[in-house]
C-alpha cells in the first residue's frame, strides 16, 4: 500500500481534456470503482482523517486543498494580479505542479521544485482565496480532480467541494465539522509545532475569516451536499473520527 502511494504522482500539466463534464462524469464512474468525498471547513480534521481512511480502504488520496495552494503560490513567485483570473489561468498552463505521497506525507513540486512546506505558509493561506473564487480556475482544477479519480480504482478525496461539485455522484460523501474554538485549538498546536507563537484569538478569526470566504464565494462554496454524512468532531479524536468513518464506509459502500 505505502508503495502504491509513494510511487503515486498526478502531474497536472498534463491532463486530457475532455470535451463535456457529462462525459468527464461518466468516465470518472466507469474507472474509479469506489469514490469518498470528504468536505468542510479549515482545521475540522479532514485532511489527517482523509489521507488515514485512504490508507485504511487501500484508496488513493487526493488533497484538492494542496492544489489550490500550489497554484497560488505559483502565481505568488510570477507575482501576477491575483485578481485577474486570465493571469491566474496563464500561471497554471505554465507551469508544471506534482503531487506524490511519500511516506504517509503529501510531497508538493512546482517546476520540480519541493514546495511541500512553503504551500503551508500564512500568506499562501492569506492568498488562496483568490484561487478558489476565480470561476474557470476552479473548472480546471475540478477538470484534474476528476481525470485523477478516472485513473484510480478507489479513492478518497478531501475539499470543500468535493461531493457537491467536483463528484456528485461519490459512493459515500462525508462533510466534517468542529467548533471554530476547537478547530482553532488544532491550528495552534500544528503551528506551535512548526515555532509559530499566533495568539489562539489571531487564529481563530483568521479560520472565522477563511470560512466566511469559502462558504459565501459564487462558484464551489463550502457547504454540505443534500446527500452527506454530517459528523462534527469537536469531541472526538482522529481515531475516533477515522472509525466512524469507516463504519459508514463499510455500510454504505
Ligand atoms: O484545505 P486547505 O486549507 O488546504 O485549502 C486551501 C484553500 O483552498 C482554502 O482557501 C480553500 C480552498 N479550497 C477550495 O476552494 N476548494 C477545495 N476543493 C479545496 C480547497
Amino acid at each position: 500500500m505505502q508503495d502504491k502511494l509513494m510511487t503515486q504522482a498526478l502531474l497536472l500539466s498534463r491532463w486530457i481534456e475532455l470535451n463535456s463534464r457529462n462525459l468527464e462524469v461518466r468516465v470518472v464512474f466507469e474507472m474509479a470503482n469506489l469514490i469518498v468525498t470528504i468536505d468542510g471547513p479549515a482545521a475540522s480534521g479532514k485532511s489527517t482523517v482523509a489521507r488515514l481512511l485512504a490508507e485504511r480502504l487501500g484508496a488513493s488520496f487526493l488533497d484538492t486543498g494542496a492544489m489550490y495552494r500550489a497554484v497560488t503560490l505559483a502565481a505568488m513567485q510570477a507575482g501576477v494580479d491575483m485578481s485577474d483570473e486570465e493571469e491566474l489561468l496563464g500561471v497554471l498552463r505554465d507551469s508544471e505542479f506534482g503531487f506524490a505521497v511519500k511516506e504517509g506525507k503529501l510531497m508538493v513540486l512546482i517546476n520540480g521544485i519541493d514546495v511541500t512546506a512553503q504551500i503551508r505558509e500564512s500568506e499562501v493561506t492569506a492568498n488562496a482565496r483568490y484561487i478558489a473564487s476565480a470561476e474557470k480556475l476552479r473548472e480546471r482544477l475540478v477538470r484534474m480532480q476528476r481525470q485523477f479519480a478516472a485513473g484510480e480504482e478507489k479513492i478518497v478525496t478531501e475539499g470543500r467541494d468535493q461531493g457537491t461539485v467536483a463528484f456528485p455522484d461519490a459512493d459515500i460523501k462525508f462533510y466534517l465539522t468542529a467548533e471554530a474554538i476547537e478547530r482553532a485549538k488544532r491550528r495552534q498546536a500544528e503551528l506551535r509545532a512548526k515555532g509559530s507563537t499566533e495568539s489562539l484569538e489571531q487564529i481563530q478569526s483568521g479560520l472565522q475569516e477563511r470560512d466566511k470566504s469559502d462558504q459565501t464565494r459564487a462558484v464551489g462554496p463550502l457547504k454540505p451536499a443534500d446527500d452527506a454524512i454530517v459528523v462534527d468532531t469537536t469531541d472526538l479524536s482522529i481515531e475516533q473520527v477515522l472509525a466512524k468513518l469507516l463504519g459508514y464506509v463499510k455500510k454504505n459502500a
